[in-house]
């Protein structure tokens, strides 16, 4: 399953740092998005449970997101 938006975008640096838990992308005002860093560290952990996985590609701050979801079809 995959996402994606025409946001913000992500700098290449924190496309793997979003995912830790309470961590949250410190660009200007983003004290004005409310959040705790905890979402994207739920859907990690939940696809990883499943034997999945989650990642986020960017082509950078302003240029969007798109978050891939993979899960398999079968539980091993
Ligand atoms: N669609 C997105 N576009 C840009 N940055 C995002 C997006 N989703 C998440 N992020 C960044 O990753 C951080 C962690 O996301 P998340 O775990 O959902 O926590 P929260 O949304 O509560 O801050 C966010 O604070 C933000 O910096
Ligand atoms: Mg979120």
């Amino acid at each position: 399953m995959r996402v994606q938006d025409r946001g913000v975008g992500i700098p290449r640096k924190q496309l793997k740092r979003i995912f830790r838990r309470f961590y949250r992308v410190q660009t200007r005002g983003f004290k004005q998005v409310k959040g705790t860093g905890l979402g994207l560290y739920i859907v990690r952990s939940i696809a990883h449970a499943h034997g999945g996985r989650v990642f986020a590609q960017s082509e950078g701050e302003g240029r969007g997101a798109t978050f891939t979801l993979e899960l398999p079809r079968l539980a091993s």
